[in-house]
């Protein structure tokens, strides 16, 4: 399979790593249809990942203040990515973000299903996702690939277990969560299978940040320590400027599909074994600011 990748980010960056010369990250910049064309026609994939888009620098309150760059990166370029894909025949796998849902679902379990309505009412960022999901899910030939707060082994500034053991005050909450070493290869199958439709790439289970960290002290450095903080104090003491996003996802269409993801807890165990292995060494991916 040969897979054209749109975005030079983290996650972009990650998959490449992973897919050698299965994958090619494009050269530049989408800006129109015309962009899309011809980065279609040069290399002639057999599916595109779109893992581009405005996540926000130094994080994702900086959307805040810049709206119409959120809006094109999040909103507008996916739809640009998606009609070029879509004029040329090409299977497209969109990234979507989980935090379009802030809360419990209805549902009696409080978790999200894919065909659930998000609910992003302040969040620029989430909104733009959501925006973006909800006319890309209209069409045939694309898949929309939603994470949660990616963990990996490779030390970086966009890992989450980077973000929670480097911040002095950490939320006391729990999520689903997606390891990326799962999320790599879920997304390679569903590019082989172009399945359209909406996935929750997310570890099956839920992980409290208390889980994480307790993981690290174990493994990587007994030495840590955090105050702990309540969701609500995260804006109550100014540290972030809008709430973020907290929620359990159900990941019923990968399922549906045959497609499964290791149990979380089995998973962030492997990952924090491997995590501390790579510190040891001296790895780090250096891509991407503190997020
Ligand atoms: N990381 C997370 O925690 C997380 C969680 C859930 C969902 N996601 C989603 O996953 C995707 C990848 O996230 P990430 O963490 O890898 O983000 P990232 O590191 O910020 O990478 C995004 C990349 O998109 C590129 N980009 C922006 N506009 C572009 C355009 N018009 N044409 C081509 N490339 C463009 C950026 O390039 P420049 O730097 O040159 O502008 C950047 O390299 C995003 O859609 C994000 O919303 C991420």
């Amino acid at each position: 399979m040969k897979i054209l990748i749109i975005g030079n980010g983290y996650v972009g960056n990650r998959c490449k790593d992973a897919w050698g010369d299965e994958a090619v990250i494009a050269e530049c910049h989408v800006n129109n249809k015309e962009d899309m064309l011809a980065l279609l026609d040069k290399h002639n994939p057999d599916a595109v990942l779109n893992s581009a888009g405005v996540t926000g620098k130094p994080n994702v309150d900086w959307c805040e203040d810049h709206q119409m760059e959120t809006i094109v990166g999040n909103t507008k370029l996916p739809i640009t990515i998606a009609e070029g894909c879509q004029e040329r025949g090409v299977y497209l796998l969109h990234m979507g973000s989980g935090c379009i849902f802030y809360g419990d679902s209805p549902h009696e379990d409080k978790k999200w299903r894919e065909d659930d309505m998000g609910n992003p009412t302040e969040v620029t960022y989430s909104r733009t996702k959501w925006a973006a999901d909800l006319v890309l899910s209209t069409l045939e030939n694309v898949g929309i690939a939603r994470i949660r707060m990616p963990i990996d082994w490779m030390p970086a500034p966009r890992n989450l277990i980077d973000k929670i053991t480097t911040y002095p005050k950490v939320i006391d909450v729990e999520n689903s969560v997606t390891i990326l070493d799962d999320m790599i290869d879920v997304f390679h199958q569903l590019m082989e299978k172009k399945v359209s439709g909406i996935f929750h790439v997310t570890n099956p289970g839920n992980l409290k940040h208390r889980e994480t960290i307790a993981l690290y002290e174990e493994l990587v450095d007994p030495s840590h320590t955090n105050e702990w903080i309540s969701n609500d104090d995260l804006v109550k003491q100014g540290l972030a400027t809008k709430t973020r996003s907290n929620n359990f996802l159900a990941s019923e269409n990968l399922e549906k599909i045959g497609i499964h993801m290791r149990d979380v807890h089995v998973a962030i165990r492997d990952t924090m074994e491997k995590y501390a292995k790579a510190k040891k060494e001296g790895k780090s991916d250096p891509v991407g600011p503190t997020c």
